[in-house]
């Protein structure tokens, strides 16, 4: 590692005499010395490069650190990224007290000071990509590190050095390919109660925090995860933000884009390019402020409600959709007379939150209530453990904004509330409890005499309780909504032109039956060839909400799903046109005989791919997070070169279903269902990953899972497959009609997965962000799975826990179809 002199010199003597850039490769750069345009150091272990570069066409030189084995450059680091060079003159020089200086061959453009002279001060680039600047002490008197541009690397923190006053922010490029210093700043701030900011210039446009000894409240993707862990460590010294990479020979990292999107990307050597991970925006309840004071930002139907003893300030506005006036107490407070609080949970904690107590103790809940209560301009409350010291008392004055309900997890708030209100919810409370201890009373004694009366007492009470004000719930929303009519930004397709397109919807022109009703391929006038689905049931939805999911759906592009055109609607006929896929389904393919032939390991490892992708785009990347609920190998859609594209997503939602958890109508698949889902009617993000282990398993197997038969046992697909595994010959699944050269740890590797994503427990299997790592990425380990969900068929009913015979029970079944079409 430390400066090897002769080494250097060798280095510079190449580079002067024969312009040979970075061929030695030395990761040093010492006093006296001087890197040129065109030298470079590279860190020890070859990952990252440090010298001059230019983007795209531009001529502009700048001095900064990129990996130095990926291909397209990624730079994480730039000097002068306000100063670029317009000449190839740029050297850094760097004078023996230890100053470095950028010049640009006239006038010094850029400058790390340091506060005293070194006597063997060295440069050095570290394998984790900072550049750091050591004197004999072996300290570092300068890093890169303390300098972030728009990338945080694993190790890099984001925040306060409480003893030098630096404050570390991210800021974004001005463009791809343009580092000048661009409109986004992330930030962690204030240093007292910490939260994670982006901001626009001065605005703020995205908050989350503050943290509350698990996470920055309300950001739910920090979490750890197969790749790298988030971390937040305040002490007397430091606070600050940052992840770590538990296998060190993944490359990850973290930007602000040029757009504001905060971004987890990890570089992936399968496909040679960088994944996305994980955007920290995810819906448009993430926005800032985006419900006015006092106002509860729901996700699942994006809409803003008031929290409850709260009423809309304008209820005009907010029926118009525009909620940034926020809500008003329903009943004022009044300090002097003694207010109190009320318990909300679930919560993303509101924005401009104070650190009460100092560090060296904490108060109790009832304490810090206490505290809130003296100030009257103290309007919320809670106790949170920012520092680790078994909680924090911190309070909130002024309005409450920012906030966003969390249907699992969240925070507590205790919010302050007029006398009055209180008394109003009490009473309500209390009305509920003696109705259900009445009803206790009354189931006890309802076959004696006595029944009679308790029966009197309990229906003047329920009479009351009609009469009380204050609802249960935990906010207000108002439903009037029909006003609006909104522009529809989708091609509207008149019946008579998708009707000349299919030949009147004919029997020839018929090329599937889906789930919501037949497919039709069509040719428009302009010859373009598409794919009309021609929704049999009626949704139950009003044209407005109908056309409003159609547009939503209409955003969501990725190039593994399958596009949606338009629509077309008249009277009962609903329409969705879709781009045409020349050969067909994947069924047609994996199921057939001689076609399976065609599908090489190459092309189903791409297809496997492709549908995580796919997948993945619809659960996280989209701002809609869409369930499938039907992902099967009929809805798999192959184009031209074979690439894969889901289809049928978001038909659920169009259908009304919205993102409700228990649904009544089950819509699946046979073979592709998860237990939860084919026996409680409960989906989740959890029953695609089950149905994508069918796919896969389907996919390496060439066999369908419904409908398996093997000679040996009465398992289905999925119980052979883990029987294949537990006797440690999983090869045996693979389809014995692939005939090019296989690797079998990429086959093996697929099964795990898939074996994975069909566990019993919707807890164990993995997201699709998971899976798609583990499938990509050679190096990552896959966990052992546990046993399937529905290892045998459902019709032979009855010998395994994990067979379906309640189905009737409480849900009504729409099967689309057995076996496939
Ligand atoms: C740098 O050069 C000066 C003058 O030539 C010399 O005295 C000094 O020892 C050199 N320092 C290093 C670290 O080589
Ligand atoms: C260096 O920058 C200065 C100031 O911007 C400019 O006047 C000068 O021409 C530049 N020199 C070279 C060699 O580019
Ligand atoms: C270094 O010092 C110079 C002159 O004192 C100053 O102009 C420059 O901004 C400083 N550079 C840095 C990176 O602090
Ligand atoms: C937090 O930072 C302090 C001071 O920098 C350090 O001593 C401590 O080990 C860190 N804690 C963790 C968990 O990293
Ligand atoms: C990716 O490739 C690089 C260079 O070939 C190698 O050093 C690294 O270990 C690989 N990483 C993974 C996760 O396979
Ligand atoms: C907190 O405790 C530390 C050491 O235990 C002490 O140095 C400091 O003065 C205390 N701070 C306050 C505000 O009590
Ligand atoms: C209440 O708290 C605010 C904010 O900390 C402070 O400015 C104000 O002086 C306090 N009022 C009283 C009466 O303590």
């Amino acid at each position: 590692m430390k400066f090897s002199f002769s080494l250097v010199i060798y280095y510079v003597f190449t580079s002067l005499a024969f312009q040979i850039p970075s061929a030695t490769a030395a990761d040093t750069l010492a006093a006296n010395n001087t890197l040129k345009d065109g030298q470079t150091l590279v860190s020890s272990g070859q990952r990252f490069e440090f010298g001059f570069f230019s983007l795209g066409s531009s001529s502009r030189r700048y001095l900064g650190i990129w990996y130095k084995n990926i291909n397209p450059l990624t730079v994480v680091w730039v000097a002068n990224r306000d100063d670029p060079i317009t000449s190839s003159s740029g050297s850094l020089v760097f004078n023996p007290q230890g100053a470095l200086s950028l010049s640009n061959g006239t006038v010094f453009i850029w400058f790390v000071n340091v506060t005293r002279a070194l006597s063997n001060p060295v440069l050095q680039l570290l394998d984790n990509g900072n550049l750091v600047l050591t004197g004999d002490g072996g300290d570092y008197l300068w890093q890169s590190f303390d300098y972030i541009t728009d990338t945080l690397l694993p190790g890099m923190k984001l925040g306060w050095n409480l003893k030098t006053g630096l404050k570390r922010d991210m800021t974004s490029w001005l463009s791809s390919d343009d580092p000048a210093t661009g409109e986004f700043t992330f930030s962690l701030d204030p240093p007292e109660a910490p939260e994670l900011v982006l901001r626009k210039g001065d605005q703020k446009e995205y908050r989350w925090g503050p943290w509350d000894g698990v996470r920055f409240s309300g950001s739910n993707e920090l979490r750890p995860n197969p790749v790298y862990t988030p971390e937040f460590n305040s002490s007397r010294e430091e606070i600050y933000y940052t992840f770590k990479v538990d296998d060190s020979s993944i490359l990850s990292r973290f930007i602000v884009t040029s757009q504001g999107l905060l971004q987890y990307l990890t570089w992936t050597n399968h496909s040679n390019e960088w994944a996305l991970m994980v955007t920290l925006q995810r819906d448009s309840c993430d926005r800032y402020e985006s419900c006015g004071p006092y106002g509860n930002c729901y996700a699942d139907d994006p809409n803003c409600r008031c929290l409850r003893g709260f009423t809309p300030k304008s209820p005009e506005s907010w029926r118009l959709i525009d909620w940034s006036d926020g809500c008003v107490r329903k009943r004022g407070l009044d300090c002097q007379n003694g207010d109190g609080f009320v318990k909300y949970d679930r919560m993303k904690l509101p924005d401009n939150s104070h650190l009460v107590t100092n560090r060296n103790f904490s108060l109790s809940l009832e304490e810090c209530e206490a505290e809130c209560l003296k100030n009257c301009s103290c309007m919320a409350y809670t106790k949170i453990d920012i520092h680790g010291n078994g909680g924090d008392c911190v309070m909130w004055f002024g309005d409450l904004v920012d906030m966003k309900y969390f249907p699992n997890g969240g925070s507590n708030l205790y919010i302050r509330m007029a006398q009055a209100e209180l008394e109003s919810i009490a009473d309500a409370k209390r009305k509920k409890r003696v109705k259900v201890a009445a009803l206790i009373t009354m189931s006890i004694v309802l076959g004696m005499l006595l029944g009679v009366l308790v029966w009197r007492i309990y229906l003047t009470r329920k009479a009351k309780i009609r009469r009380a004000a204050i609802s249960e719930n935990n906010s207000y929303r108002d439903t009037n909504d029909e006003t609006q009519e909104g522009d529809l930004e989708l091609p509207l397709f008149g019946l008579d032109v998708v009707s000349a397109a299919t030949n009147k919807f004919s029997f020839e022109k018929k090329i599937g039956e889906g789930g919501f009703g037949p497919v039709y391929k069509g040719v428009l006038p302009t010859g373009q060839e598409v794919a009309v689905k021609r929704l049999s049931q009626n949704s139950g939805q009003g044209l407005r909400e109908f056309k409003n999911e159609v547009i939503l759906i209409s955003k969501l592009q990725h190039r593994n799903l399958v596009k949606l055109l338009g629509c077309c609607i008249q009277g009962e006929e609903r329409m969705l046109i879709y781009e045409y896929q020349p050969n067909k389904s994947l069924d047609q393919f994996l199921f057939d005989k001689t076609r399976r032939k065609f599908l090489t390991w190459k092309k189903r490892f791409d297809i496997v791919i492709g549908i995580a992708r796919g997948l993945l785009y619809l659960h996280q990347d989209s701002r809609l997070r869409i369930i499938h609920r039907d992902l099967k190998a009929s809805n798999i859609l192959l184009d031209g070169e074979m690439n894969p594209k889901i289809s049928d997503f978001g038909i659920a939602r169009i259908f009304g279903e919205k993102t409700q958890e228990m649904t009544k109508r089950v819509i699946g698949t046979y073979g592709y269902m998860s237990p939860e889902y084919a026996m409680g009617g409960h989906f989740s993000v959890k029953s695609d990953v089950f149905s994508y282990g069918v796919l896969v398993l389907e996919i390496v197997s060439g066999k369908k899972n419904w409908g398996f038969y093997h000679p040996d046992h009465d398992l289905n697909l999925l119980g052979h497959t883990w029987k294949l595994w537990n006797e440690g010959n999983p090869l045996e699944l693979m389809d014995e009609l692939m005939e090019d050269t296989i690797s079998e740890n990429e086959v093996v590797r697929c099964i795990q997965v898939g074996l994975l994503c069909v566990q019993q427990r919707m807890e164990d299997r993995p997201t699709m962000s998971s899976v798609l790592l583990m499938l990509s990425n050679e190096s990552i380990m896959v966990p052992q799975p546990k046993e399937p969900g529905f290892c045998t068929e459902i019709s032979s009913g009855g010998d395994t826990s994990s067979s379906v015979n309640n189905l009737h029970t409480a849900n009504e079944l729409t099967v689309t179809d057995l076996g496939g079409r």
